[in-house]
């Protein structure tokens, strides 16, 4: 057996995915007044004061990988912080400030904050401790910044004006909305839709998608005035308005708002904070180790560095009692889906094998046109498979082999070893490079990492979304 064949083993593993939570989102909203910045449950509707910090507060960002709410004080001139999720909600300056600083971004990835201020124009950024303060731009009328930090895009409101979207270090500039009317103060991003939302002095809430194009009014408050809080999360808009009130829209143009709470002053700033995706972790393989890869920060950890063996046996979590359970036509990847009890193997120049667990009752469902395959995963929640041939199509079906369709062409001939399906993303890899893609067929592909050799395997970890999960290298 070659090297690359033992490591690829490290894909067999028995996997139950029980719920996804992509379809249940239970996450908080962070608020600022003019005193206090309140976290409000989305689910139970209850509202804790986490801090008060004394100052208008006009925007905040988190840092998911040391865990703190960074906030920029305009009154006090500072930058600060305090730890989140914590019972201890100490707040810490980071950075003293010229004059009214005004928008925040985190880029954890890079250890970076970009804040704006609204007196000296100026766009700057620091490490996360406040050290290294380097003025990047000057830029007129700078008010929201946010970031895209999987696609290294910036995007911050000039108020009067429009929306400019820039690479970090701002070169590549270029204003992809203009607004129309009086301006616009609030703006978030959609990373997953790749939309902008913002809502503008006349009271109209827009998005648009990150190119500019595709502008359209979701509703519209009908009131003139300065609207300073917005936060996009899934198919939900949060936002505040004259009265005082934090109020929830869906994304489609014509919904009706929902007043989720009454504050006794007016609010500066949303940020929804999810819990869920806080937690999303990608584990791949390459020739050595089984790394986790942070969705959030981009951060790669290697877990292990180690081999296995390829056989089709079962044994006990603990390793014990090992069982050989059949001789299978060069079987390659196997997935289980342990709620209908069935065992799915790619035999990599045969097809799909559908199989009761202990392989009384089996059957080929899939017969492979373009041999071999070298991965597959199922999505439990919709029992559908996916996998990719030696063509380069990423292909799923149903689990009795109907309904075979081809999501993309990757162009990448030769070895598919990866695959992980999850919510609504499938990710996999293309040599070295580790890409998503939704699965929509049509859909173009996000690269995510280049590791330094070909990736082997993915297994997408979802504390959140599990009930059980063991794995058990054969
Ligand atoms: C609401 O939050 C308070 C303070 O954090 C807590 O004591 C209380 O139990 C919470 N209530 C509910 C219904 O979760
Ligand atoms: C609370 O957090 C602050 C700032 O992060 C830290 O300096 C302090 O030691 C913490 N206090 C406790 C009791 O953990
Ligand atoms: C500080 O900022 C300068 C200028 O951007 C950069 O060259 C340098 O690497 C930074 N140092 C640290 C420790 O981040
Ligand atoms: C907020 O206040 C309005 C009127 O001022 C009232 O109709 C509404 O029920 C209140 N909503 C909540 C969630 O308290
Ligand atoms: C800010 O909101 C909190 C929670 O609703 C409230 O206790 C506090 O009084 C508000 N601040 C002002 C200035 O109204
Ligand atoms: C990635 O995470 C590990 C473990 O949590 C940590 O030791 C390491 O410093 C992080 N790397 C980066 C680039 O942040
Ligand atoms: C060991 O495997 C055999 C054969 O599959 C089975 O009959 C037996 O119950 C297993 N023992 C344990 C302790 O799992
Ligand atoms: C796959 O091929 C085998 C043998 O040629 C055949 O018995 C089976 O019905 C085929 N299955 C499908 C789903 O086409
Ligand atoms: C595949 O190649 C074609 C032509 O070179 C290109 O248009 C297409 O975007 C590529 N697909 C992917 C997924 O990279
Ligand atoms: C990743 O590697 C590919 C070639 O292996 C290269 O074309 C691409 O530019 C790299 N992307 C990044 C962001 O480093
Ligand atoms: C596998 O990936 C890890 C993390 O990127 C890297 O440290 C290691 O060198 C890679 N193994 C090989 C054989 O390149």
């Amino acid at each position: 057996m070659t090297e690359m064949e033992v490591n690829v083993c490290f894909c067999l593993f028995v996997l139950n995915q029980c719920s996804l939570l992509a379809s249940s989102f239970s996450g908080k909203l962070l608020y600022s007044n003019d005193t206090s910045i309140m976290e409000f449950d989305i689910d139970t509707h209850n509202l804790t004061v986490l801090v008060e910090q004394g100052s208008s507060v006009y925007g905040m960002d988190y840092d998911y990988k040391n865990r703190f709410i960074y906030f920029p004080r305009y009154n006090i001139y500072d930058i600060a912080r305090f730890p989140y999720p914590s019972e201890n909600r100490t707040l810490q300056t980071i950075v003293q400030t010229e004059q009214y600083p005004i928008g925040i971004a985190v880029d954890s990835a890079n250890g970076h904050i970009y804040w704006t201020d609204i007196s000296t124009h100026k766009l700057s950024r620091c490490v996360l401790d406040g050290t290294n303060v380097t003025i990047i731009s000057t830029i007129s009328n700078s008010w929201a910044i946010r970031l895209d930090v999987t696609n290294r895009w910036m995007y911050i409101a000039e108020y009067n004006l429009g929306i400019l979207k820039s690479r970090f270090n701002l070169e590549e500039k270029q204003t992809i909305v203009s607004f129309t009317s009086g301006g616009a103060y609030c703006m978030d991003i959609d990373t997953d839709g790749n939309r902008l939302y913002w809502i503008n002095v006349d009271g109209d809430m827009n998005s648009a998608k990150v190119d500019g194009s595709d502008v359209k009014t979701i509703l519209s408050t009908n009131v003139r005035r300065n609207y300073y809080a917005i936060g996009v999360f899934g198919s939900q808009i949060y936002y505040a308005n004259e009265y005082h009130q934090l109020l929830l829209v869906t994304k489609t143009p014509g919904s009706k708002p929902t007043v989720l709470y009454n504050d006794t002053s007016e609010i500066h700033s949303i940020f929804v904070f999810n819990q869920a995706a806080f937690h999303g972790k990608l584990l791949f393989s390459n020739h050595t180790s089984i790394m986790e890869f942070d969705v959030h920060t981009l951060n790669v950890t290697v877990l292990v560095e180690t081999v296995g063996s390829l056989v089709l046996s079962r044994c006990n979590l603990d390793r014990s009692n090992v069982t050989v359970l059949s001789i299978l036509r060069n079987p390659w990847v196997i997935r289980l889906d342990v709620k209908h009890r069935w065992m799915y193997i790619v035999e990599l120049e045969v097809g799909i094998l559908k199989s009761t667990f202990d392989l009384s009752e089996k059957r080929t469902i899939v017969n492979f046109t373009s041999t071999p395959v070298y991965c597959m995963d199922i999505d439990t929640e919709e029992i559908i498979l996916y996998w990719i041939n030696n063509n380069g199509e990423i292909q799923s079906d149903r689990d009795d082999g109907s309904d075979v369709e081809t999501i993309l062409w990757t162009n990448f001939t030769g070895y598919n070893f990866a695959i992980g399906v999850f919510g609504s993303y499938i990710y996999y890899a293309d040599h070295n490079q580790l890409l998503m893609v939704t699965k929509t067929p049509g859909s173009t592909p996000t690269f995510m990492y280049n590791d330094t050799s070909s990736i082997y395997c993915i297994f997408v970890f979802n504390p959140s979304g599990m009930k059980i999960t063991n794995y058990n290298h054969l």
